[in-house]
């Protein structure tokens, strides 16, 4: 392979590498979703027959262009492969087979397959197979869902409560099923007579949903039944809490290793010890700002401070003048120390890193570390000084 078809490989692979933060890529993320909005509109509004009728040339027209966009992204995707750092150590053609066995490989493959059938002698009609293939697009929705990743995550992490609230559906499940095929079933033997029946009752009622085709008669079985719904409630409720936590402790570590990454670049904790920046680490938030947005507005209360880890700020002083801040800085202070409203307006020059930290957690951060307290003071002193001598100059 020569260097320059490598270089391209590479250029390629960075713009088609998920969640990448550069201009070509997010064009590429955008395309991608309008070709798959547009497929997949297609493909519906071809199921309605009255619809599909004066239209069927233009949307089939559009299934395959899609399709084609698909097979070539399949394809490029195949040739860019060996860049994955995962496969590094691969020779090319191993690394393509691998990536093909991937959860992405296959939805791409699942994607191409209408092309396939239509070369094959398909038609693409409003009921037909392959259209019920074209379905398959949603799929690649999953891949522009970063959330995808922190689910499997969650529920790794929380294996033990998720198995145990399911052990706790299980046993509810059989049991009220058993009940309720003791009770019914010489009343309704069709729909209690069997355990199975039972079970499907059981879980329609479990599940709160209550399609009502099946309804106990007896006293014994409407009790049962009472008991069950009352159950399913709680052990949704468990499920849902089991997840919640797990996203919200995900997000949490997630958190802290992008604010880890970014408080380096902030000289004013630069000479703080590994377990001081834990602390601060714990308590900071990131914000990205496009350019040119507001951050703070003069005369608003404040409940947080800023660092700059990445980007400009612009500090529109009450004076007239303005001051550039760029990476490193921290703004936001003043209202903080004097409790007073914001005393200038503050906006991005281009997009900008923030890392927020909010008054509660500034004032026991303020606490423990004197020396980073002193140091925003006496910038907060020195701005102050700045601000009155420009008002006297007036
Ligand atoms: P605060 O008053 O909370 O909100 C506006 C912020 O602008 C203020 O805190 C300071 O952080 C910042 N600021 C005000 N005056 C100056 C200045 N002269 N130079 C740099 N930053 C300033």
């Amino acid at each position: 392979m020569t260097a320059a078809s490598k270089t391209l490989r590479s250029q390629v692979f960075s713009v088609l590498r998920p969640a990448e933060p550069s201009p070509a890529a997010r064009r590429w993320r955008a395309f991608h979703l309008i070709v798959l909005a547009v497929g997949l509109l297609a493909v519906i509004l071809l199921s309605i027959d009255e619809f599909a009728a004066g239209h069927r040339v233009y949307l089939r027209s559009a299934i395959w262009i899609v399709t084609i966009v698909f097979l070539v992204e399949y394809l490029v995707r195949l040739w860019i492969a060996p860049e994955m750092p995962l496969y590094a150590e691969m020779p090319p053609m191993r690394a393509r087979l691998h990536w093909v066995a991937t959860l992405p490989g296959l939805i791409g493959l699942l994607a191409t397959m209408p092309a396939v059938m239509m070369t094959g002698g398909y038609g693409i009609t409003g009921t037909d197979t392959a259209s019920v293939f074209c379905i398959l697009w949603i799929m690649k929705l999953g891949l522009h869902a970063p959330a995808f990743g922190t689910l499997a995550r969650v529920i790794s992490n929380e294996r033990a409560p998720i198995a145990s609230v399911l052990i706790v559906f299980a046993i509810l499940l059989m049991a009220a099923a058993t009940a309720a095929h003791m009770f019914e079933r010489v009343k309704q033997p069709e729909a209690f007579g069997s355990l199975p029946n039972a079970m499907w009752w059981a879980v329609v009622t479990l599940t709160t949903t209550g399609y009502g085709d099946v309804v106990p008669l007896t006293v014994g079985g409407r009790m049962i039944g009472s008991l069950l719904m009352i159950s399913g409630i709680a052990v949704l409720a468990l499920m849902t809490g089991v997840l919640a936590t797990g996203f919200a402790q995900e997000e949490r570590r997630r958190e802290y290793l992008r604010v880890w990454d970014q408080v380096s670049r902030v000289p004013i904790f630069a000479s703080l010890g590994v377990v001081t920046l834990s602390e601060i680490v714990g308590k900071l938030r990131t914000r990205y700002y496009p350019a040119h947005v507001t951050v703070l507005r003069r005369g608003d209360p404040g409940d947080s401070m800023f660092f700059i880890s990445n980007g400009e700020v612009e500090v529109r002083l009450p004076t007239g003048g303005s001051v550039r801040l760029d990476d490193g800085a921290f703004f936001g202070e003043m209202a903080l120390l004097n409790r007073q409203p914001r005393a200038a307006s503050v906006a991005t020059t281009r997009p900008t890193t923030l890392l927020v930290l909010y008054a509660s957690d500034f004032y026991e951060i303020a606490s423990h570390i004197p020396a980073l307290a002193e140091a925003v003071e006496n910038e907060a002193t020195r701005r102050r000084e700045e601000n009155l001598g420009r008002e006297g100059k007036r």
